[in-house]
């Protein structure tokens, strides 16, 4: 189908229809990537949330087509599956905690992906998340490539938000690299993070920020998503998740080829093998194109392994669990 603009549009799947899968079909609509299915296994979620949406749709002039169903065997044909179904955190739970519930999710996603949608490019938010992709990976078959999680441009964009706070200067101006897996044990890289070109450590020199004042931005980063689950206590963050996930998929729709920092299948890189962990990765047409492989710092490369190993213990977990 073509839009109104002339471009083909692809199908974009949306597993999920809660508060990160409301943003993402809305924000979707709004950027004409694509027609959108929205799936939930609540019956009447997704098509109570689509047809509301559809709705707007006269009122800007949208000419994109929501779908809603119940019925993961329609996201057949997909250039482009999300997924976010799943339990979210309540305050004092961590992300690993939700790993039983939220495996047994990915299980009956990953094999109707491998069904429906075995060429499908696959964005994966659910968490614990670099587990949870790496569980999917191997039930539905996908080729590394094709398959990656949302975490680190969300971690990036929170060091991002923080520094610009403290710094007063606008949060365009900001570069940085969250690696590692999205938990507790998430690397900020100091040594990539710069303000308009100016590395950090200058402007520490320069007395605009103090290390102690970084020391705690870097753990405000770390604990950013309890911090909001601890404030609305129902549930944990969808704004900046669906956004995130949306530059991932923009990435590979229009072959932008942005460098992302992404939970991406790691063969050796960085020395990690089998595991998916967050690096900066290129993502175009061909999914994930390129794995980044950056020199650390020692001490980064110390955090580096923790968090490696952390996501390995979770993994461990998942294979147990899978069997
Ligand atoms: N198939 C489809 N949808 C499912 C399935 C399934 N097998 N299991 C659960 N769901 C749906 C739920 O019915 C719910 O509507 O997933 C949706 C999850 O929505 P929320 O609870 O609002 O969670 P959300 O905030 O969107 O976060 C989803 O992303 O960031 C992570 O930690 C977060 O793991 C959580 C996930």
């Amino acid at each position: 189908m073509k839009s109104s603009r002339g471009r083909d549009l692809k199908k974009i799947s949306l597993i999920g229809a809660g508060n990160i899968g409301t943003i993402l079909a809305y924000n979707l609509s709004r950027k004409h990537l694509g027609n959108i299915l929205m799936v939930d296994i609540i019956e009447g979620l997704a098509e109570g949330k689509c047809l509301d949406l559809a709705q707007s749709f006269p009122v800007e002039n949208i000419n994109t087509t929501v779908e809603g169903s119940s019925d993961i065997s329609k996201i057949e044909g997909s250039s482009v599956v999300i997924i976010t179904a799943g339990i979210a955190r309540k305050p004092g739970m961590s992300r690993d905690d939700l790993i039983e519930t939220n495996l047994s999710i990915m299980k009956n996603i990953g094999n109707a992906i491998k069904k429906y949608a075995s060429s499908a490019f696959v964005i994966c938010v659910t968490n614990p998340l670099d587990a949870m992709v790496w569980s999917l990976k191997q039930i539905s078959g996908l080729k590394s490539n094709m398959i990656t999680g949302m975490a680190g441009i969300l971690d990036s964009a929170r060091f991002r938000f923080f520094l610009s706070q403290k710094l007063n200067i606008s949060v365009e101006n900001i570069q940085t690299l969250v690696l590692g897996g999205h938990g507790d044990t998430m690397v900020p890289l100091l040594d990539y993070t710069s303000v308009s070109g100016i590395p950090i450590k200058n402007l520490i020199d320069m007395k605009k920020i103090e290390k102690k004042d970084i020391d705690q931005i870097v753990s405000r980063t770390r604990n950013g998503g309890g911090e909001i689950v601890a404030l609305m206590k129902n549930s944990s963050a969808f704004f900046s998740p669906a956004c995130s996930a949306i530059e991932m998929l923009e990435s590979y729709l229009l072959d932008q080829k942005k460098i992302l920092p992404c939970s991406a299948c790691l063969n050796g890189e960085y020395g990690v093998k089998d595991l998916f962990v967050g690096v900066p990765v290129i993502i175009g047409k061909n999914g994930v194109e390129e794995i980044i492989e950056l020199k650390l710092s020692s001490e980064s490369q110390k955090q580096f392994t923790k968090s490696v190993q952390s996501v390995s213990d979770l993994v461990k977990k998942c294979k147990k669990l899978l069997v």
